[in-house]
């Protein structure tokens, strides 16, 4: 029986992170880049704007149910005392995130990205473009080692 909730929490868990992952990838791939190429600044901003706000409720459902299944399943597998690292890489990059969407972004990220766009519009867009490069490479390693990780590459 228990087994059957670890596969069920395991099935939730990837399903979460290719929805989750798949937008970031989405945001930063296509997105930014086809907004840094559009015409005027207002238009930049406002459309990234909406786009981006549409993206936010399922980015941090996602985020939720990735975090739920996976610490139900170190639950089950009792092995809080002996983690492998890819484990703490994806519990690092799921407080980062965590950490942006609950937090720093209706608190004051949003009010600074639009202040800044205001501005600099330009340098705000590659400040944005860089920072979703990253946190998107940094999902797609702990993606790589917790794959390979399940499937004993590492042992
Ligand atoms: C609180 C955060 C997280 C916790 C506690 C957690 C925990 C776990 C656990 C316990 C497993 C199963 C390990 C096993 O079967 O031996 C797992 C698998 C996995 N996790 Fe996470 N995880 C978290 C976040 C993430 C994030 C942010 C990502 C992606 C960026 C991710 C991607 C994966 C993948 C791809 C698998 C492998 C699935 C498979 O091949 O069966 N996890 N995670």
């Amino acid at each position: 029986m228990e087994n059957n909730h670890f596969i069920i929490a395991r099935t939730l868990h990837v399903i979460a992170v290719v929805l989750w992952i798949g937008g970031v990838a989405f945001v930063t791939t296509i997105l930014i880049p086809a907004i840094r190429n559009s015409q005027s600044a207002e238009n930049r901003l406002n459309l990234f704007e909406v786009l981006e706000g549409k993206f936010s409720f399922q980015a941090k459902l996602t985020t939720l149910v990735t975090g739920l299944s996976g610490f139900y399943m170190l639950h089950i597998m009792n092995t809080w005392s002996s983690m492998q690292w890819w484990v703490y890489l994806m519990i690092f990059i799921w407080s980062v995130f965590s950490v942006v969407l609950f937090l720093l972004e209706p608190l004051f990220l949003h009010k600074w990205f639009h202040r800044q766009a205001k501005i600099n519009d330009e340098r705000t867009f590659l400040v944005l473009q860089v920072m979703h490069i990253v946190l998107l490479s940094i999902s797609l390693i702990a993606i790589f080692s917790g794959v390979a990780g399940v499937h004993g590459l590492f042992y």
